[in-house]
C-alpha cells in the first residue's frame, strides 16, 4: 500500500525505530505534531491498534485494561506501549487519554479516574453500542434520548471527543495513507469542545486519515452503527455528503432505522459466530 508506515518490528530498539518512523511519517504522510504522552485505557484490538501506530509515529503511550499491567506483557512487546493500571494511564498521558472499553464496562471504571487530569486533555471515546452481542440493552440509547459517546461523557462527567469508532482495529492499524492518496479513508471526529476537537482532527491526520468535523456529541449519532458511514471506509468527500444529507438532529425515522440496520448486522454477525464478549 503507498505510503503504508509498517508496523513495529521487535528486533529494532525502541527508540530507533520510533526515530526512524517518525522520520518517515513526517516525510510521507501529514503533518507532523511534536511528540506526545497518551494514555489508552482498554488494551484490546482498538486499543492496541492505537497503541502500535502511536508509538510508532514517536508518542509515548501508557496502556491498562481491567485486569493489570501483569496481564499486558505481550501487548507492551508488541505495541511499545508501558503497560500501567487505568488511573495511570490517566495521570501519565498529559497531553491526551483514550477510553476504548466495552460500552457497558465504561461505568466500572474507577469513580476518581479523571481526578487530576487537567481539563485541556482531550478525551478521546471509540465505543459502540452492541445490545445483541455484548451490552445488553441500554435504555437511553433505545429510546434515542442520548447519543452513544454522549452517554459515555455523561458517566466520565467531562466532554469526550468521538472517532475510531467507525473504522475496523485492522484497517486503524494498517490502511492510514499520506494525505491526498486518492481514496484516503476519512474518519468523522465530534464534541462539543472545540479545542480538544482540533486536536484530535490534527492526530487523525497524522495517522493516515483525513479529518471530517462530525459536528457536535448530539449530532454524533450520524457515525453510529446502522448509518451509512460505520465501518465503510468512506474518503472524506463522501463522509461530508452523508452527514449533510443526513441533517443534524435525528429523527425518530432515522433512528429506528440505524437501530434495525445495526439489529440486521448483530444478527448476521451472531450467525457466524462472531461473540464480542
Ligand atoms: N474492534 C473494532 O474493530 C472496533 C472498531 C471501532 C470501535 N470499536 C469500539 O471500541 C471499543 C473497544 O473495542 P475493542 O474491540 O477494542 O474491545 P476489546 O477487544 O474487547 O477490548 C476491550 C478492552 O477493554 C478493557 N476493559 C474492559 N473493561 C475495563 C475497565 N473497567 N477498565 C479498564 N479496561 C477495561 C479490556 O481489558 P480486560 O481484558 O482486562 O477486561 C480490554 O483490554 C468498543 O466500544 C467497540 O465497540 C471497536
Amino acid at each position: 500500500m503507498p505510503g503504508r508506515i509498517p508496523a513495529k518490528k521487535s528486533k529494532i530498539p525502541p527508540a530507533l525505530f520510533n526515530h526512524l518512523h517518525r522520520h518517515v511519517a513526517g516525510a510521507g504522510t501529514t503533518q507532523t505534531i511534536p511528540s506526545m504522552n497518551i494514555g489508552i485505557i482498554g488494551a484490546g484490538h482498538i486499543g492496541s491498534a492505537l497503541a502500535v501506530r502511536l508509538t510508532s509515529l514517536g508518542h509515548t503511550v501508557y496502556i491498562a485494561n481491567s485486569r493489570g499491567p501483569e496481564t499486558l506483557t505481550d501487548v507492551a512487546q508488541k505495541t511499545g506501549a508501558t503497560a500501567v493500571m487505568a488511573q495511570e494511564a490517566a495521570q501519565r498521558g498529559t497531553d491526551l487519554l483514550v477510553v476504548t472499553i466495552p460500552l457497558k464496562n465504561i461505568p466500572d471504571l474507577p469513580q476518581d479516574l479523571l481526578a487530576g487530569v487537567p481539563a485541556e486533555v482531550p478525551i478521546i471515546d471509540t465505543s459502540n453500542y452492541y445490545p445483541l452481542l455484548r451490552d445488553g440493552q441500554m435504555p437511553e440509547l433505545e429510546t434515542g434520548d442520548q447519543t452513544e459517546s454522549g452517554w459515555v461523557q455523561q458517566h466520565l462527567g467531562r466532554p469526550v471527543v468521538k472517532v475510531f469508532n467507525n473504522i475496523l482495529a485492522d484497517h486503524l492499524e494498517n490502511n492510514g495513507q499520506p494525505a491526498g492518496t486518492p481514496g484516503r479513508i476519512g474518519l468523522p471526529v465530534a464534541s462539543d469542545d472545540a479545542a480538544a476537537k482540533q486536536k484530535v482532527m490534527a492526530l487523525v491526520e497524522e495517522l493516515g486519515f483525513d479529518a471530517v468535523d462530525g459536528g457536535t456529541m448530539r449530532e454524533s449519532w450520524r457515525q453510529q452503527p446502522g448509518g451509512p458511514i460505520y465501518c465503510n471506509d468512506l474518503p472524506a468527500d463522501q463522509v461530508k455528503e452523508h452527514l449533510t444529507s443526513l441533517g443534524t438532529e435525528r429523527t425518530e425515522a432515522q433512528h429506528a432505522e440505524f437501530l434495525a440496520n445495526h439489529a440486521q448486522q448483530e444478527q448476521a454477525m451472531a450467525a457466524q459466530g462472531i461473540s464480542l464478549k
